[in-house]
């Protein structure tokens, strides 16, 4: 049935995000942000946006081993606890990122060999699992392990050649074996980026499917796959693919996220924007129409904000204001909860009309679904 539905929403500038928070339109879904202490602590009204608009929190950098472990055998929870606090402060759920990474490690762990990598690999999950049990319920054990030019083909995939593969060719299946026997009742998660379709990069996708398949068929302990969702408004996936790669890992029985999304634009023209906006609602529609498909997070709360910064690949812009993008996303939510609301799977076009102050955004999403 084809969706239809035109909404008018106005603002005020002094319109708070309380009042239409994406979080107040999500049921049991998780909509999701990476937190950062270096803004909580610098920007205002950072701390007032995110808790509003999101109920799921992810550390951008704070429970990274760079900064658990910046020292050999030093371990500073300091950071990665303030993030977890924050998430729980202000009543989110917060996701583990991440274990094993082969980027933006200390030297120390970059340059150990052979079974001082292997037996480090072990120490930092073991100690972090430890110190987190019970709080953190879902982890990204191993972060972009698959080589980015993989082609997929023949049901294979090419490894990442990176220090962890070269001294520990197995540390995949150890860091993910090794987490299920610290604590059996966290969530572990696959990682990655260009994996969620985009036709530049469907090699890597397929590659990354064929590796989670081996893993899941080798009996390795794994629960989910985090889909980065990294894209271009030149460079993006249609929704069909990515609804079929959410689908084939369900066969696998396993869960998805989209872990990481944000959309860069060239230019910061009203023309991108809305491309922009349109590529965010289809990664949410996608999401939510995969039964498998749990949480979906935004890799930053703004433009300025950014680890892309200059091109402008977040909801909000650089005032905190929300975007085009923002507005689609709101309006999917609506869209959804308003239908499940009205009935049990008898699909209704929805047109919804919101009127609340001056400056109209008019939005137009359509899809289809069954
Ligand atoms: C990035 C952070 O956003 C930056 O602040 C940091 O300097 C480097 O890492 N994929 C990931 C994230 O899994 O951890 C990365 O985060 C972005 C790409």
């Amino acid at each position: 049935m084809k969706f239809i539905s035109v909404i008018s929403l106005t603002f005020s500038a002094t319109l708070a995000f309380a009042e239409i928070g994406l979080r107040e339109y999500t049921n049991d879904f998780k909509i999701g942000l990476a937190l950062n202490s270096t803004f909580w602590e610098g920007v205002e009204g950072y701390t007032e946006a995110a808790r509003n608009i999101f109920n799921m929190g992810v550390a951008e950098n704070g429970c990274k081993l760079s900064h658990i472990q910046a020292e050999k055998g030093v371990y500073d929870f300091s950071q990665c606890d303030s993030h977890l606090a924050k998430a729980i402060e202000n009543n989110m759920d917060f996701r583990g990122h991440c274990l094993i990474w082969h980027n933006y490690q200390p030297e120390w762990f970059v340059n150990l060999k052979g079974d001082d990598l292997r037996n480090a690999i072990v120490e930092h999950i073991t100690t972090v699992l430890n110190h987190y049990r019970g709080k953190i319920d879902t982890w990204d054990v191993v972060n972009e392990a698959v080589d980015n030019d993989s082609t997929g083909e023949n049901g294979g995939w090419e490894m990442r050649k990176s220090f962890l593969y070269n001294e520990v060719p197995d540390f995949v299946d150890l860091a993910f074996k090794t987490a299920r026997e610290v604590d059996p009742n966290v969530k572990l998660y696959y990682n990655d980026y260009n994996n969620e379709g985009s036709p530049e990069k469907m090699g890597k996708s397929i590659a990354v499917y064929n590796f989670v398949k081996d893993m899941v068929e080798r009996g390795v302990p794994i629960d989910g796959v985090g889909i980065q969702y990294h894209i271009k408004t030149s460079s993006y996936p249609a929704y069909e693919d990515v609804m079929d790669f959410m689908a084939k890992y369900a066969q696998l029985g396993l869960e998805v996220q989209i872990t990481e999304m944000d959309v860069r634009c060239d230019n910061n023209t009203k023309e991108e924007f809305e491309k922009q906006a349109e590529l965010y609602g289809v990664a949410l529609r996608a999401c939510l129409d995969s039964p498998n498909c749990n949480a979906f997070l935004i890799w930053g709360l703004a433009d300025n904000l950014s680890w892309k910064v200059g091109s402008y690949p977040d909801i909000l812009d650089d005032d905190l204001k929300p975007k085009h993008a923002y507005y689609t996303l709101l309006n999917i939510l609506k869209e959804y909860n308003y239908t499940q609301e009205l009935d049990n799977g008898n699909e209704t076009d929805v047109d919804i009309e919101v009127d609340v102050g001056s400056d109209v955004v008019e939005i137009e999403t359509d899809s289809d679904s069954e």
